[in-house]
């Protein structure tokens, strides 16, 4: 009671520490191995004419036997699936077979070359060179692109 003044400055300078912590928590825990919460797989659905509701993650799709369309699995998974699980960004979602048609009428050599050069459609949507993601070699955005077409077809 002798000193309120220093009592109120000192609880205001630990404030913004206390503020930091569930921060440094979080971004600690994001180092964790991925949330394997011992759910089963789910198994893959079984694909009627319409799109799969909602975002399509990669387990919600066929695994592929051929090596090719289990690399472009991996490759969609990890670049792809954030715009083309959704069909965010106006980007064709991945199992809707209306949005994919005229798309896969160019012929594949065409949905390579834009997804390697990347391409504006003609609503003025753009599809990223590479999907944004300059590791990725050609190869892999063809594995990737066909993995796409084959669940969407
Ligand atoms: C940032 C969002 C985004 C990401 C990530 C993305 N795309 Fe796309 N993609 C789009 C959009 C938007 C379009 C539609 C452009 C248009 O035709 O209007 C598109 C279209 C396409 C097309 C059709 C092109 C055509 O000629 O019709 C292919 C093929 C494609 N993307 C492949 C991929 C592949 C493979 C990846 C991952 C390596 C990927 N995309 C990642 C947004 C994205």
């Amino acid at each position: 009671m002798v000193f309120p003044h220093f009592n109120r400055r000192g609880s205001r300078h630990f404030l913004p520490f206390a503020w930091c912590m569930p921060v440094l928590l979080a971004a600690c825990s994001s180092d964790a191995p991925p949330d394997d919460s011992g759910e089963e797989p789910a198994a893959a659905e079984a694909m009627g004419d319409g799109p799969l509701d909602g975002q399509v993650t990669v387990d919600r799709l066929p695994t592929p036997d051929d090596a090719t369309l289990l690399k472009g699995r991996d490759v969609w998974a990890g670049t792809c699936m954030g715009c083309h699980g959704l069909g965010i960004a106006g980007s064709p979602k991945i199992t809707d077979k209306t949005a994919w048609a005229p798309r896969i009428a160019k012929g594949k050599d065409t949905l390579y070359e834009h997804a390697i050069n990347g391409f504006f459609g003609a609503d003025g949507a753009m599809m990223p060179e590479r999907g944004g993601n300059p590791e990725l070699s050609d190869d892999e955005i063809r594995a990737a692109v066909d993995f796409m077409v084959a669940n969407s077809q």
